[in-house]
């Protein structure tokens, strides 16, 4: 059946002369038979799922779920974000409220309002967007958060859980991850997992989580950072890359084995005169080069970003189940 399409395929290619570099491109795709983990897809059947259970909820009356999100700041890619978080909430039936504060804002008014929604019945999830502002104090703001209310998963105490491997929040963006290799029935048993970067928000969890005892998981991983030697080297032995260091276009063809998964968690937005926003976003994978080695790839944008929200309305839909 391939073998056909394949045949196909090169008789059309014979009778056509291919210069466009795009369109050689998608040839190229075609024959390696790299698949796309689309984002677009499985954020949509997670979020189809939630709205099902609100069907549910909505039926018997139970409470609606309510996400609070503190935006510090007019970062432009944190205002995208948080932006497309509170619509998500829309979209899917939840409610949800956008507190919003100066750049400069001091530390203590903000820790106040983590305490007033701390206190506020209604409100079930709470996600404070990062990066914050130098002033303020990340480790001292999180842990001000209730951790049954830390939807985010960044908390000390559900990190701890998460790393015990008992019932928590994930962390949004690795959950996401998961997901869309659950989805697509990737094997993770036994594979060489290469994390590049260990942030908290996304290389040090996902990491635990692919080394985790269940699926996916049961990976043997090596987390690779700014000091590590051989980064080449050692990306090369990878059957699975989470690619999480946030400078556009780092992983190139030559650090990728045949036939290697590749997710690129990177979203960086790079100067562009000729779009309108004037700014492209790129992930951290030269995905020109690289998708031809690939088993699967995920695009940017249209891949992890999706992700990450999908899995928040997910934690905050449990988080609202609590009360
Ligand atoms: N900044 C970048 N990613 C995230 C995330 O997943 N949650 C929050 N709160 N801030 C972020």
């Amino acid at each position: 059946m391939i073998g056909e399409k394949i045949n196909r395929f090169g008789e059309e290619i014979k009778h056509r002369l291919v210069t466009d570099r795009h369109r050689q491109q998608q040839i190229l795709l075609y024959f390696c038979a790299m698949q796309i983990l689309d984002g677009k897809v499985v954020s949509k059947t997670v979020k189809d799922n939630i709205k099902e259970r609100m069907l549910f909820v909505e039926e018997q009356g139970r409470k609606i779920p309510h996400l609070a999100a503190i935006l510090i700041g007019t970062n432009g890619a944190s205002e995208t974000y948080v932006a497309s978080k509170v619509k998500n909430c829309a979209e899917v039936g939840f409610k949800s409220t956008l507190i919003r504060f100066d750049d400069d804002v001091a530390e203590n008014i903000l820790l106040e309002a983590i305490e007033n929604l701390n206190r506020d019945e209604d409100v079930d999830g709470i996600l404070i967007q990062l990066p914050l502002p130098a002033q303020i104090n990340e480790e001292k703001v999180i842990s001000s958060i209730n951790p049954d209310k830390d939807v985010d998963g960044f908390h000390p105490f559900n990190t701890g859980k998460m790393v015990q491997g008992l019932p928590t929040f994930i962390p949004a963006t690795p959950n996401g991850i998961l997901m869309m290799l659950e989805h697509y029935k990737i094997e993770t048993s036994g594979k060489h997992a290469v994390v590049i970067g260990r942030s908290n928000i996304v290389g040090r969890p996902i990491s635990i989580l692919l080394g985790s005892n269940t699926y996916p998981g049961n990976c043997t991983v090596t987390v690779c950072h700014s000091r590590t030697k051989n980064l080449k080297d050692i990306c090369l032995q990878a059957d699975i890359i989470v690619a999480a260091l946030g400078i556009p276009g780092f992983l190139k063809a030559d650090m990728v084995k045949e036939g290697a998964v590749v997710i690129d968690v990177g979203i960086t937005r790079v100067a562009d005169a000729e779009k309108k926003s004037g700014f492209v976003l790129k992930g951290d994978v030269d995905f020109e080069n690289v998708a031809p080695r690939c088993s699967y790839i995920t695009p940017v944008p249209g891949g992890v970003g999706l992700m990450t929200i999908a899995a928040l309305l997910m934690n905050t839909f449990t988080a609202s189940l609590k009360k």
